[in-house]
């Protein structure tokens, strides 16, 4: 019996992927303003490393892009970090763009970031909460013309509600079409996809009714192109085909694909098509191969972590896998920002061949 549990977990380990570890912080420290910026005066003092809870992730070039919850404490929601540096010491964290983007109150401000995602053109693309004040939004940056603001988007009420406690938007995915962005959104715990498009301006919603959304991850153009969508309060997968959220006020229909172990809050899909998941109070993250009929692998675990929400991750352009990991203990919260080389990068792009290494799109 003894022997046969070792074993399994050998087998489970022999599959999972070697992390290495880029750094790790026993607390997280904040670049302050200065100069221009000094009129942020008081937010330094204000700061409480304890109340940082990574939320989101992406990557671009040799950057990462974190969102933060917002709580009092937390002088910024959406932050960069290098992938690298000199030095091994832990980076700090860097308000993005600036701090003049994070103003409490000012709804002309990012107020609460949450799901993010680059695009293959190098643009960063934010869901802001908001807050009572202030309606949910989605920005757009340019992070290969200086980090300006391409677009700042404020979803009309009918789609995304201006009542704060009537909204929580959650994740985004973005679906190149020929001519066009696309962005898949989930309000969580609501029926509806919201349909964003870059070329129109406009936005819409399409229900899939019977499954309550929390997660979602879009599968790349090897299949006719699948929204994955985790099921609120369930270990549930379904798909939809994104080919029936094109048409504005629709229903689609959501497709039961398989059951994790365990509750997904946050899904990613590869380059090779392969699906990610983290889940809530596990210590693991798991794949499975979306060509395939549904079987979970688990891809990454550790010993006991305490954390909620333990790890955020984003794919890069060159085959990295970035991934943060939470651990939660009454001596205090840790946390590690861990790589890996999976040799796919993200569903955006084509599928990575040791040949065009440096080519993006
Ligand atoms: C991970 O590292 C271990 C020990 O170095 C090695 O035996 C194993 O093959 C590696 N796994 C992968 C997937 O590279
Ligand atoms: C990815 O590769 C390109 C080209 O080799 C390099 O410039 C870039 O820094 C790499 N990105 C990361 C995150 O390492
Ligand atoms: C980028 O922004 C910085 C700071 O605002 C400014 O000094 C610099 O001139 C800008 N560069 C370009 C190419 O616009
Ligand atoms: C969508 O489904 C709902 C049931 O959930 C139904 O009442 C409604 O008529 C459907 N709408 C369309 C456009 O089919
Ligand atoms: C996923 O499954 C398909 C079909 O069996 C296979 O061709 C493909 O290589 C698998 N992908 C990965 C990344 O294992
Ligand atoms: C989490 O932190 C505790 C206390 O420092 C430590 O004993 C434990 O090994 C850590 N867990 C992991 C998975 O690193």
């Amino acid at each position: 019996m003894f022997f046969a549990a070792i074993l399994l977990h050998g087998l489970c380990l022999a599959n999972a992927i070697n992390f290495t570890t880029v750094y790790e912080w026993d607390e997280f420290d904040f670049i302050w303003p200065s100069g221009a910026d000094s009129s942020h005066g008081q937010i330094k003092q204000n700061f409480k490393s304890s109340k940082v809870y990574l939320d989101y992730m992406a990557a671009f070039g040799e950057r990462l892009f974190l969102s933060i919850e917002t709580q009092s404490g937390v002088p910024a929601t959406l932050v960069w970090l290098p992938t690298s540096g000199a030095s091994t010491a832990p980076p700090k964290l860097a308000p993005f763009p600036s701090w003049n983007l994070h103003e409490k109150d000012n709804c002309d401000s990012i107020q609460w970031a949450k799901g993010m995602e680059t695009d293959t053109d190098g643009r960063l693309w934010v869901l802001d909460d908001g807050n009572r004040k202030c309606p949910g939004k989605l920005w757009i940056f340019n992070l290969v013309n200086n980090d300006t603001t391409e677009r700042v988007y404020q979803f009309p009420d009918t789609v995304v509600s201006h009542t704060f406690d009537k909204r929580w938007l959650h994740d985004i995915v973005l679906d190149k079409t020929q001519d066009d962005y696309l962005a898949y959104i989930t309000q969580v715990s609501s029926e509806n996809i919201i349909v964003y498009s870059r070329k129109t301006e406009n936005s819409w919603s399409v229900k899939i009714p019977g499954v309550r959304i929390s997660t979602l991850a879009l599968s790349t153009k090897s299949e006719a192109r699948q929204l994955y969508l985790g099921r609120y309060g369930s270990k549930e997968l379904y798909s939809v085909s994104v080919s029936e959220l094109k048409k504005e006020g629709g229903n689609a229909t959501g497709r039961l694909i398989g059951k994790w172990t365990a509750r997904p809050y946050r899904m990613l899909i590869d380059s090779a098509n392969v699906l990610y998941a983290a889940f809530n109070y596990q210590s693991y993250t798991s794949k499975r191969n979306n060509s395939t009929p549904f079987h979970e692998e688990r891809f990454h675990e550790v010993g006991q972590l305490g954390a909620g929400y333990p790890f955020t991750f984003a794919l890069d352009a060159n085959g990295s896998f970035w991934m943060t990991e939470r651990n939660e203990t009454d001596f205090g919260i840790r946390h590690k920002l861990l790589k890996a080389e999976v040799g796919a990068r993200s569903y955006l792009y084509k599928i990575l061949l040791s040949t065009d290494l440096p080519l993006r799109g």
